[in-house]
């Protein structure tokens, strides 16, 4: 139930798995899409995945409304759990989904919830929404990664099931056949505080390692040494160690979020989480407060942004630190132009009238006198930058938001640098080489 990204790649993946699968949605063009294999999300392989599996007969798709069937022996909800006002995750649309599907099924199905949940909720739903039907509840967490989620989906890290009874556990088990990976059972309640906790976690690393990339201007060292230093040790390891412009994404502040809220609606002043969402916050705007102190004012100063979703790979805007970004310079009236390889119409933006979105990296940069760079997708690091400085104005200032580009050869193109964590460090007395030996050893 629910064909957004989790509930599309389960639809995909378990039909790929042999599993006779049915996918539900309330949104008729949606459902009518995917009846003809049209897929509303960019992820990769997922298109073809559902089309192979509606040629194999082992996927349909319906609307909600014309389901007139007995649902199977496992309903798998993947229904969203946006933010409300207050930081909470609104949970209607997974009550409504529990409603709507417990006249559809016999005593003794398995409802999975996908959907990520509060710790607690779980417990409360098969307290309350539940009880005397006969209908068994087990939390199974998502960690896809968007733009990775069809290879996630098949090489988990783990599969990790939250459940009251044994039986339920194995349904689940069952679920996942033909997937290699450890498989822990744990209580409903802990199943959910794991997703919490993994996602809250990583963007606390994020969050710390931008603010040792704040250091490292102060005192002029490098982040890039620094980060490939400390991600030696293997108790820290390197992933979700790249400092810049911070987190987005429908994960990582939400969960952040609703977790911070959850501590706090029950006596607890999650103290650290709290400077993980400042920190993050403070990062989409570094670009800005760069411009401002470049440029002193930023009325009709040209600003090209490179890359708008919230991560390469994904057209996903949700959260993207570029909205934060455009609207400020929006404010301060810069004259902004953008381009992102796949969100490329102002609509898919969903920015304001007076930002252009340009088809080309190098119409958006034309008599730019900013750029800056917020996502970094293969064809902007790749981009010819010799020409692009070419067609900018002076100063021809580059604030490089996600450390993507090599500094030296963009100062070489005559290009004004600034990364984060990448302004103080200067190299004295030893060899560039033998730097970057250490470097790879
Ligand atoms: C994340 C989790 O990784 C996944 O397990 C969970 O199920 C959903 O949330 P996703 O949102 O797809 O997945 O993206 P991820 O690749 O983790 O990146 C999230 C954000 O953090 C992006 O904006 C990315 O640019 C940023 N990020 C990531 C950094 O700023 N630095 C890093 O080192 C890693």
């Amino acid at each position: 139930m629910g064909l957004g990204y989790v509930g599309s790649a389960a639809a995909a993946g378990l039909s790929k798995s042999g599993h006779d699968v049915l996918g539900l949605d309330v949104d008729r063009g949606r459902v009518a899409d995917y009846q003809q294999g049209r897929v509303h999300i960019i992820e990769p392989d997922l298109p073809e995945m559902i089309q192979s599996s509606l040629r194999t007969g082992k996927l349909r798709f319906l609307h909600n409304d014309d389901v007139s069937e007995e649902l199977g022996d496992l309903v798998l909800i993947a229904t969203g759990t946006p933010p409300s006002a207050n930081g909470a995750a609104d949970l209607s649309q997974v009550r409504t989904a529990l409603r709507w599907l417990r006249d559809r099924v016999s005593p003794g199905t398995v409802v999975v919830m996908k959907s990520t949940v509060p710790p607690g909720t779980g417990m409360n739903i098969v307290e309350n929404e539940l009880v005397s039907t006969g209908i068994r509840y087990v939390s199974v967490p998502e960690f896809l990664r968007e733009g990775n989620a069809m290879h996630d989906w098949f090489h988990p890290d783990r599969i990790v099931v939250g459940a009251d009874d044994t039986e339920s556990a194995e349904v689940a088990k069952a679920m996942h056949t033909g997937i290699d990976a450890p498989f822990l059972v744990t209580d409903i309640t802990s199943a959910e505080l794991i997703k919490y906790a993994s996602n809250a976690f990583l963007a606390t690393k994020i969050s710390f390692i931008n603010e040792i990339a704040s250091l490292c201007d102060i005192v002029g060292a490098s982040i890039d040494d620094v980060t490939h230093g400390v991600a030696m040790d293997p108790r820290i390891g390197g992933a979700s160690m790249r400092a810049g412009v911070g987190y987005g994404g429908s994960c990582f502040p939400k969960d952040v979020r609703a977790l911070d809220y959850l501590a706090l609606t029950n006596g607890h002043n999650f103290e650290l989480l709290r400077s993980a969402i400042t920190v993050n916050n403070r990062q989409r705007l570094l670009p800005l407060h760069a411009l401002r102190e470049r440029f002193g004012r930023l009325s009709g100063i040209k600003v090209a942004v490179l890359g708008l979703s919230f991560k390469p790979g994904t057209g996903d805007m949700r959260e993207a630190p570029s909205v934060d970004l455009i609207q400020a310079l929006t404010e301060d009236n810069a004259e902004i132009s953008t381009y992102d390889p796949v969100v490329n119409s102002p609509a898919r933006a969903g920015l304001t009238e007076n930002v252009r979105v340009c088809s080309g990296i190098q119409e958006s940069v034309e008599g730019a006198q900013a750029i800056v760079v917020m996502t970094e997708w293969g064809e902007i690091i790749k981009a010819d930058w010799d020409a692009l400085s070419q067609s900018m104005e002076l100063p021809k200032f580059l604030f490089d938001g996600r450390n993507c580009l090599d500094r030296d050869k963009m100062i070489g193109h005559g290009l004004e640098y600034r990364g984060v964590g990448r302004n103080g460090a200067v190299r004295r007395g030893v060899a560039p080489d033998l730097c970057q030996r250490a470097r790879t050893e």
